[in-house]
């Protein structure tokens, strides 16, 4: 059995008094939960994360990072730096990151890859545009995404990364994909991951959905047989609203 996973997604807001604000609220209402939860906070929010999430069930993760161990790169954060302050997830490939700063399908896999060699957990974002899905193309968008991002890996790596189908049209705009629409999706993900990695390895890979997720509709959306959590944004700023969706399953 695949665990959930349930991670949020705060993208660029909340200072650092915020985050330890939330943190108070958040962590008593999601200590009994058998679900991962996990926190991905804005770079200069992880430190006061880590500290607020210390005896706690909440794990904290980052939203980026670079593929280089260290170097002349201004403005960048390495692997390591982000591990070495207790972080153990990292978004990547995150749809809103390839569509404003040239993330590419290459540059996930370098960093998919340098996340592993420190011991992170990546979390994978892939997803189709509006214009992809009306157009038939869904499958093959993100299947392409799975086979460049995630190729190359070895079998233990593949099965501690996390993949997040995120369509785009549904992120932030309120419109949630249908929950069987994003379990067939999920389930064409797994099957491109049955074909580069065989099933046993494919089996274990836990795979999110994410895009409007809500307190009302998370239960029947991660009660499909495929969608094994979710990348929550916009809810998840919130600490009594994460806290229904992180306990809804
Ligand atoms: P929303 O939940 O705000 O639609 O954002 C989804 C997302 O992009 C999470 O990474």
């Amino acid at each position: 059995m695949r665990k959930k996973v349930i991670a949020g997604n705060w993208k660029m807001n909340k200072l650092p008094n915020e985050t330890i604000s939330f943190f108070e609220e958040f962590a008593p209402l999601v200590k009994d939960t058998k679900n991962e939860v996990v926190i991905c906070a804005p770079y200069t929010d992880l430190f006061y994360a880590i500290l607020s999430a210390q005896n706690t069930n909440i794990k904290i993760g980052a939203q980026n990072m670079h593929w280089e161990e260290n170097g002349a790169y201004t403005g960048e954060v390495s692997p390591q730096m982000l591990k070495s302050i207790g972080v153990e997830y990292v978004v990547l490939g995150h749809s809103e990151r390839r569509q404003y700063f040239a993330e590419t399908d290459e540059t996930v896999n370098k960093k998919v890859k340098a996340a592993h060699n420190v011991g992170l957990k990546p979390i994978v974002c892939v997803g189709e545009s509006l214009e992809q899905r009306e157009s038939g193309k869904a499958k093959e968008i993100v299947t392409n995404q799975v086979k460049l991002g995630l190729k190359d890996l070895t079998n233990d790596q593949i099965t501690s990364t996390i993949v997040a189908y995120e369509p785009i049209w549904a992120i932030g705009t309120g419109k949630t994909a249908t929950k069987e629409d994003a379990n067939e999706t999920i389930k064409w993900i797994r099957e491109e991951l049955v074909n580069m990695y065989g099933k046993e390895n494919a089996d274990k890979v836990i795979i999110q959905y994410g895009g409007s997720v809500k307190s009302g509709n998370a239960k029947e959306l991660f009660e499909m047989s495929d969608i094994d959590g979710g990348l929550v944004g916009g809810a998840s700023l919130k600490p009594d609203e994460f806290a229904k969706i992180v306990n809804a399953v």
